[in-house]
């Protein structure tokens, strides 16, 4: 059997890496059986060093080229970004009959559903474990693992830059800002971190677990996303004596109502896995029937990591293994019906600072009995006080499960009023399994 001929289009963190891996240590595809070679590659740069001779290779500037070359039988997509010459580069390969990897999940979150129908039509394959949650094999899991039941919820932790941040600010009682620098001092995070803290990257990533788990598109502007820009130190601390951490979750969960997707910070129990997931980790909770509850826990980014998700997906190419591109064949994909986030149930945690005056609690109690919200628990933390101020009285405020859209009415109620301080925080509270 001929050799497998890669061209792998983008050598930045994760492209170098597999560049090397294929070049360097070529015997770890051999010894999975399979026979690879890089024959051409692309970047921007082409005297930049890639820490590894290149010379035997052929070099072309324009990606969408390399995807058209006779002596390409697979293209190896690392670029990024949802549209421009990823995309350009990837729709290249499938029209001209070509696999494609790919660890972009900008582009499959816009236009994954596409892809897959453009592939499956042309019958090549269409991989993508390393786009979300990097080394951790979760396409794999929700694809294969789960292909006979019923997915009822993906949900966890995707993104290791906010993780990082917020298990930083727990462990050192620093402010967002302050751990925010720090992610940015050790890498983790970009010099233009919004799409990280924003959110948009869990998103993205709970997009493509929606098309592979739930057979669904979802357009992004759909998902309801708040990121972690707000959640100060005070919100951690208080969580914490409630028995709480602060975790930047993704989830995609099928109710009555309709499919909930939704990222946002949320306090989950301290002894939960999800919680005790520290640094830059990922974790995924996969629910489903009669599969059960699977919990998935590693990297979720890296060079090694990532290259290693890279290569699965090169050796399963080279193996020959097909099928649909998600869980069901594309024509199956469908948009999705969205339960809007004012009506999704949850518990939530409020925490008020209020002017030390008679009648401010029971101003709140009423706010919150006008919407029908019910209080499960009242604090006041011996934190977040503003000495010199007329604030004494910081309050936390757990309810029972309540449409969250009446949690924010209450809480704008609350903000106007005379007796409020400070904008009210408000973070969901989720109750996982296990
Ligand atoms: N980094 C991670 O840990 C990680 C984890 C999971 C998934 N991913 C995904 O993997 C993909 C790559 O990420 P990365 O971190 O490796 O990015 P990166 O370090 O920024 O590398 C991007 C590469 O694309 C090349 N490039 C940019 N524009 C190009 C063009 N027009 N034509 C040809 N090449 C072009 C760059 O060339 P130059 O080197 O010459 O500038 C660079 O080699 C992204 O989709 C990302 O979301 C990354």
């Amino acid at each position: 059997m001929a050799a497998l001929r890669i061209g792998i289009a983008g050598l930045g963190v994760v492209g170098g890496a597999l560049l090397r891996l294929l070049l360097l240590d070529n015997q770890r595809f051999a010894d999975a059986g399979v026979d690879v070679a890089v024959t051409a590659i692309s970047a921007r740069n082409r005297r930049r060093d890639r820490g590894v001779d290149v010379s035997g290779v052929a070099w072309f500037d324009d990606p969408v080229a390399l995807a058209r070359s006779p002596d390409v039988d697979c293209v190896v997509e690392l670029i990024g970004g949802a549209d421009g010459p990823a995309r350009a580069a990837v729709s290249a390969a499938i029209a001209a009959g070509k696999h494609v990897v790919t660890a972009n999940k900008a582009m499959l979150a816009e236009h994954g559903a596409a892809l897959a129908r453009a592939a499956e039509e042309k019958g090549v394959s269409l991989l993508f474990e390393a786009a979300v949650a990097g080394g951790i094999p979760v396409i794999r899991a929700v694809r294969e693992g789960a292909a006979v039941s019923r997915i009822t919820e993906i949900a966890g932790v995707l993104n290791g830059t906010c993780n990082y941040i917020l298990s930083e600010m727990a462990a050192k009682g620093l402010g967002y800002p302050e751990a925010l620098e720090g992610a940015q001092r050790l890498g983790y995070a970009e010099a233009d971190p919004r799409f990280d803290v924003g959110g948009i990257d869990a998103a993205h990533k709970l997009v493509v677990l929606g098309l592979v788990g739930f057979g669904v598109e979802t357009a992004l502007a759909d998902v309801s996303v708040e990121g972690i820009e707000a959640v100060a130190r005070e919100d951690i601390l208080c969580a914490d004596a409630l028995g709480y951490a602060i975790r930047l979750i993704a989830i995609g969960r099928r109710t009555e109502e309709g499919l909930e997707m939704r990222v946002h910070p949320a306090l989950v129990a301290a002894s939960h896995p999800i919680a005790r997931t520290e640094g830059a980790d990922n974790i995924i909770l996969l629910q489903s029937d009669p599969g059960g509850s699977l919990l998935l826990m590693g990297p979720g980014a890296g060079p090694g990591p990532t290259a290693s998700a890279v290569s699965a997906d090169i050796i399963d190419v080279a193996r020959g293994v097909r099928g649909p591109v998600m869980r069901a064949p594309a024509p199956k994909i469908a948009p999705a019906t969205l339960l809007p986030a004012d009506r999704q149930m949850s518990r939530c945690y409020l925490r008020l600072s209020l002017q030390d005056a008679p009648g401010a609690i029971a101003g709140v109690a009423q706010a919150l009995a006008d919407h029908a919200i019910s209080i499960d628990s009242l604090m006041q933390p011996s934190v977040g006080e503003h000495p010199g101020q007329d604030v004494a009285a910081s309050v936390v405020i757990t309810t029972h499960l309540a449409p969250v859209g009446e949690v924010r009415k209450a809480v704008a109620a609350i903000a106007a009023r005379p007796f409020s301080r400070a904008r009210p925080q408000l973070i969901r509270i989720e109750d996982f399994e296990g």
